[in-house]
This record gives structure tokens, sequence and C-alpha cells, in this order.
């Protein structure tokens, strides 16, 4: 009797597991850069990506999240002056640290882009080789 009962105790607690690793892996990844993204990014972008009217542009389908990935980098961290009206610009944002813009990457790629990973080194090449302006 007591033997069926640490069975079954037994079989609860991998159940248990199981459920617990399930939710865990279908929670979304990035939870640190899309928090990133929501405070830096989202005031313009929007949550959804798709920007501002002519303002700020729809990021959906950008190539800075493909083929433009060191570019990207960059533009995070130095911004750019707005190439459609001078006065629209993209902001810097020189208080992120590497980890938070490989963060803020990852999330990106993943939410719009190819899916790739980026690696913190990736992240500091980029940023040593910059193009200043
Ligand atoms: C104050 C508004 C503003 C904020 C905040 C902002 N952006 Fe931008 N972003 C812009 C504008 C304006 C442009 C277009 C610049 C130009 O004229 O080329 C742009 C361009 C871009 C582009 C290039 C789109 C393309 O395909 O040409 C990407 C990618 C991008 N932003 C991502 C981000 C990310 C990531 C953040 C957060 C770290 C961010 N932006 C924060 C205004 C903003």
């Amino acid at each position: 009797m007591s033997n069926n009962l640490t069975i079954i105790l037994v079989f609860c607690s991998i159940l248990l597991y199981g459920i617990f690793a399930l939710y865990s892996c279908a929670q979304e990844p990035f939870v640190q850069g899309k928090r990133i993204y929501e405070v830096n990014c989202g005031n313009c972008h929007m949550s959804d990506g798709h920007g501002l009217g002519d303002m700020y542009p729809d990021i959906t389908k950008s190539d800075y999240f493909t083929s433009k990935k060191t570019d990207l980098i960059c533009l995070i961290r130095h911004g750019k002056k707005g190439s459609v009206m001078e006065s629209v610009i993209m902001p810097a944002n020189k208080e992120l640290t590497e980890v938070g813009i490989n963060n803020l990457v990852n999330y990106l790629n993943y939410t719009w882009g190819d899916g790739s990973i980026s690696k913190l080194d990736d992240v500091k090449t980029a940023l040593a080789n910059c193009q200043k302006d």
C-alpha cells in the first residue's frame, strides 16, 4: 500500500515538473530586450514596430535586422540624423550597456528579423568600429 503511494507521489512530481518546464518554455524569450525596446524605442516605433506615419519609420521589415546587423548596433548607440526630415532624428542611447544592447538586438532579430542570435563580442566589435560623424 505505501509502495503504491510512493509511486503515485513520484508520478505526480514528474507530471508537475513537466508542466512547469513546458510553461517556462512557452514564455517569450528576450524579456529584457523587450523591456529595453519599450523604454527606449517604443515611443517612436511603437510596441508593434509599425512606427508613426511619415515621422517614425515602420521597422518591422527593416534590413537592419537581416543584412545590416552591424549598422544596427551603431544606430542604436549613436542614433541618426533624419534623412527624410532633418528635425526628426533617431536619438543616441549612450546609457545602454553592451549587455543591454545585445539583449535588445536579440529581441529585434527574434521579433522582426532573421532570428539569429547576437553575441556580446559582436556588439563590442561593432561598437569599436562605428563610423563617427
Ligand atoms: C525619437 C524617436 C525615435 C526613437 C526613440 C527611436 N527611433 Fe529609431 N528611428 C527614428 C527615426 C526618425 C528614424 C529614421 C532616421 C532616418 O531618417 O534615416 C529611425 C530609424 C530606425 C531604424 C532604421 C529603419 C530603416 O529600415 O531604415 C531602426 C532599425 C530603428 N530606428 C530602430 C530603433 C531602435 C532599436 C530604437 C531604440 C533603441 C529606436 N529606433 C529609437 C526615430 C526614433
